[in-house]
């Protein structure tokens, strides 16, 4: 334990195993800076243009330096000498790996090899179906102009830039775009220059050092509105009062995570709400979180997703897992500051109720695992060595990792945690940790004089044993007593379903109601759910959902065709994953599935594609490779 405690001081990138995700050899070469310059050809939905790496050699004797490309076109490769003279270097691409994509090798001719810093610049295009990027046509955005993003984690920034893909290095970086002229560029860094002196032309400069799933960029018709001096929302300029009106309290949420977690290190806080298409809820890229427009309800009651985001500037952006396998390090730690920045924002009633329905979802989700052979993954720490790293992303990392956080703040008491999640992102800031050296952390932590008393067995049961430790907490439902009673009367008939007291529901009161409702409720009691209060595809993201799981638990056909517009309208993987798990279940449900997915697939983003594809059409002998 000494001698993982000594190692903590090294600089993170030298930490822990390789990440079995990345051809990087980070004892070799580890890239410092990226510059990109890139031109977007919505045409060809391309990207085309150079990536400059500033490389620092580690090893002397290494003479192959080898990057992380998917479906690139490399043109050349350039060592960029100080003076500015550029000399050609030999590169070789591997065969493809379905997962992982191929291992671009750079060699160095003995001259070239000795330099400590080198500039390498490399001439590429992207591929029309890089796995990154989504381009959507007019129709698919709200005020019908091309539109394009990037969504990097987990491995996907490699096919639309050459460089280590890993986690566990951390770039600072640079970017010049250029974009048709009536459109506007963004990015996951500072605008650099007057955005308005040349049309189609941005700047962006990074200046803290990030890992390379947080490079992220968007092109659209975006217009902008501040919410407070450090705080503001892009989106297109037909929802930017919407948006503006809903995030109103973005200013009030930054203010509590720096009390929560100390000082905000990104300097802004901004929102891009993205089209229907976009694939998640929220991706925390730093000083920009990008958003799903089904977050926007109209009454503020799904911004749980933004204080969500807003918590990864510590956990997750500041403080990183350095492989996927360490991604409950992100989730869980940011999960717990959602809830606790939730409840001081919105109260504890709010907070309680998140809880209680997120720890219905655990459950199931453990359930699901093992029933699939993968009782492994309920494991925080996980072993995705061998497939997609994506496969990682489900409620155990998220909520089971919030709770083992529970489980430490109920030990030490809410006062001194709050010390520790501080010293925490203080010790650890602009590092890649993995989970041996954060356990090791904790022990160290734990052996000061007045810490609290945690055996290193109750530690391990949560980070490496499937299911719920005997350590977890008793999770309260008592905040949801009443509203269970009320749907116990109206399903045994003593409330009438016109009277069921609704006006008072919040919405996380009606996704309860409707979670609780069993598969075999009658027909005739779902229509009349269905008239009486409009359920459907449109209204409250949540609430929607909530209605077409019951929908497909219950076979109700007759609000299939809901299910069906609500899938063609959204490509948010919680709402899509969550519906097409629920039709996988049954034969006629997966029958459905196939239908529709048929439909919605051009729709989705590359990595949403490929989560359903895992659904509805699984592969056991892949899936279970690794176990
Ligand atoms: N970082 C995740 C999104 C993600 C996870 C992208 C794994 C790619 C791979 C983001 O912070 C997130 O968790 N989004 C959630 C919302 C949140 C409130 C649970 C989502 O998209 O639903
Ligand atoms: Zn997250």
């Amino acid at each position: 334990m000494f001698a993982m405690l000594a190692m903590s001081v090294l600089p993170a990138t030298v930490l822990g195993a390789a990440d079995p995700h990345s051809y990087a050899e980070i004892d070799k070469f580890v890239v410092r800076h990226v510059a990109i310059d890139l031109r977007t050809d919505f045409e060809a939905q391309r990207l085309e243009g150079t990536a400059e790496l500033a490389v620092e050699q580690v090893d002397p004797n290494a003479a192959v330096l080898n990057l992380d490309t998917r479906g690139l076109e490399i043109s050349t490769v350039h060592l960029v000498e100080r003076s500015g003279r550029t000399r050609v270097l030999a590169f070789k691409m591997a065969d493809p790996d379905p997962i992982l994509g191929s291992k671009l090798s750079i060699e160095f001719p003995h001259c070239c090899a000795a330099t400590s810093q080198m500039r390498i610049r490399i001439a590429y295009r992207t591929s029309s179906e890089a796995s990154a990027l989504q381009w959507l046509s007019p129709s698919q955005t709200y005020d019908a102009k091309p539109y394009l993003y990037s969504q990097g984690q987990a491995i996907h920034t490699r096919s639309w830039i050459p460089l280590q893909d890993t986690p566990s290095v951390r770039v600072t970086y640079e970017a010049r775009i250029r974009t048709p002229a009536d459109l506007v560029a963004v990015m996951s860094a500072a605008r650099v220059g007057d955005p308005g002196a040349s049309p189609g032309e941005f700047r962006f400069e990074m200046k803290q050092p990030i890992p390379s799933y947080l490079i992220a960029l968007a092109v659209g018709d975006l217009r902008f509105q501040a919410l407070g001096d450090r705080t503001g929302v892009w989106t297109e300029p037909s929802r930017l009062a919407a948006a503006a009106r809903e995030f109103g309290d973005l200013s009030r949420m930054l203010e509590a995570g720096e009390r929560m977690a100390g000082p905000y290190r990104w300097e802004r806080y901004d929102l891009l709400v993205m089209p229907r298409a976009f694939a998640y809820g929220g991706m925390e890229n730093p000083r920009l979180s990008f958003i799903s427009p089904s977050t926007v309800a109209g009454d503020r009651s799904l911004v749980s997703v933004i204080v969500h985001e807003l918590a990864h500037s510590w956990s997750g952006n500041l403080v990183t897992n350095s492989t996927w396998d360490d991604f409950w390090l992100n989730e869980g730690f940011t999960t717990y500051l959602e809830h606790r920045l939730v409840e001081a924002l919105y109260g504890a009633r709010r907070a309680s109720m998140e809880d209680a329905i997120a720890y219905q979802e655990l459950v199931q989700t453990i359930k699901d695992l093992e029933a699939a052979g993968l009782p492994g993954d309920s494991a925080l720490h996980l072993d995705l060595a061998g497939r997609d790293p994506n496969e990682g992303t489900s409620d155990v990392a998220y909520q089971k990792g919030r709770w083992f956080l529970g489980f430490l703040e109920e030990r030490f008491g809410r006062p001194a945690f709050d010390t520790f999640l501080r010293e925490y992102f203080e010790t650890h800031a602009f590092r890649s940790i993995d989970t041996t050296t954060f356990r090791a952390w904790l022990l160290g932590y734990l052996g000061r004089p007045g810490a609290p008393a945690v055996t290193a067995a109750e530690i391990d049961e949560w980070l490496y044993r499937p299911g719920l430790p005997a350590t977890m907490p008793q999770v309260a439902e008592d905040v949801f007593a009443a509203l269970d009673a009320v749907a116990a009367d109206w399903r045994a008939g003593r409330i009438a379903t016109a009277a069921l007291p609704v006006k008072a529901w919040m919405p996380q009161e009606w996704v309860r109601f409707l979670d609780q409702q069993p598969a075999d409720l009658e027909d005739a009691k779902l229509a009349e759910l269905r008239s009486t209060f409009k359920l459907g595809a449109d209204g409250n993201a949540e609430i929607a959902l909530s209605w077409l799981e019951l929908v497909i638990r219950a076979q109700y056909e007759p609000a299939y065709p809901d299910l069906e517009r609500f899938l063609l309208d959204t490509g948010r993987w919680r709402l899509v994953e969550t519906l097409f798990r629920e039709l996988s279940r049954t034969g006629s449900g997966r029958a459905l599935g196939e239908r529709i997915y048929a439909k919605a697939k051009p729709g989705y983003h590359q990595s949403i594609q490929d989560a359903v594809e895992r659904l509805l059409f699984p592969r056991p002998e892949k899936n279970g490779a690794s176990q």
